[in-house]
């Protein structure tokens, strides 16, 4: 049977691409940001995951404001980028996995999720930056089921929504006969609003609050709207609804084992987390 493994938390910002193509690793504003990944990359390595489920959001590489899909479930055999017009190098393609992917699929329409389906998806940065941040300069070692949720355009879906999606992936993941290693990925986030009166908005207090919730709480998170999210992470904050539906996918018990927080990159609260999940049942796990 697929196991969850754990969830990774990342933002994605673009800017990260180009400071790591200009190898800025140990530069002073970047320094405490790429730390941040040390235990990531020793975690992944020993974790050693097959498959990555990423939550991410589409930034009108291949969803725009004329056709947007509240929740887009990929089931390519290939994900190709593409420029987007930010400067950074045009990553590899990412291999899928149409069988788990399909997989995936009639699991959420039978929960009743209205999902589009995309035999052919193109990936921005908010999946290639963190999966670069985590596998860097190596060929990556998994493949992926990109998901992508609607956090541009209103009416958005709201967070415990996403967390419910996230449960039902989790279901659908652990119930999957191959024996394969899901790690489960949100991106985006924390804090950050990049237009408007609010721009360059960041709430520490807030991301703070969210980050000591999220492993053991996350019901406490899920009650906010959306739009009193946005008052309070910005605009562009409110793609922690990613990061809902990745908890959300992890159904066992789950244990924070790595946590990253500084700002600014760039626009943004930068934040890294990473939650063990612990399947086994309560008697074998002591
Ligand atoms: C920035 C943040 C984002 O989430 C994004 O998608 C693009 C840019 C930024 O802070 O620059
Ligand atoms: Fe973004």
């Amino acid at each position: 049977m697929a196991r969850i493994i754990g969830g990774i938390a990342s933002t994605h910002v673009p800017a990260i691409g180009k400071a790591i193509a200009e190898r800025k690793h140990n530069d002073p504003y970047w320094k405490p940001f790429f730390k941040g990944f040390d235990f990531v990359r020793y975690w992944l390595a020993r974790e050693k995951p097959d498959i990555a489920v990423v939550f991410y959001n589409d930034h009108g590489l291949n969803f725009f404001l004329d056709k947007l899909p509240t929740f887009a479930v990929g089931a390519a055999g290939e994900y190709r980028s593409e420029d987007e017009g930010w400067g950074i190098p045009v990553s590899r393609s990412v291999p899928g996995d149409p069988a788990l992917s399909w997989h995936v699929i009639e699991a959420l329409v039978a929960d009743e999720f209205d999902i589009t389906m995309c035999q052919e998806m193109l990936i921005d940065h908010a999946v290639t930056i963190p999966m670069t941040l985590m596998w860097p300069g190596q060929t990556w070692p998994v493949k992926i089921v990109p998901v992508a949720i609607n956090t541009v355009q209103h009416p958005l879906p709201s967070l415990a929504r996403c967390f419910k999606l996230g449960r039902s992936i989790g279901r659908a993941l652990a119930s999957y006969e191959q024996d394969l290693r899901v790690l489960i990925v949100g991106t985006g986030g924390l804090s950050h609003q990049l237009d408007g009166a609010r721009a360059g908005f960041i709430n520490k207090e807030f991301d703070t609050f969210c980050l000591d919730k999220i492993a053991g709480e996350p019901e406490t998170i899920a009650r906010y709207s959306v739009h009193d999210f946005v008052e309070r992470a910005g605009a562009q904050g409110v793609e922690f609804l990613n990061w809902m539906a990745m908890r959300g996918a992890l159904t066992g018990r789950v244990t924070e084992v790595h946590r990253n927080y500084h700002i600014p990159i760039s626009n943004t609260a930068a934040a890294t987390l990473v939650l063990e999940n612990d399947a086994r049942p309560a008697s074998l796990a002591a």
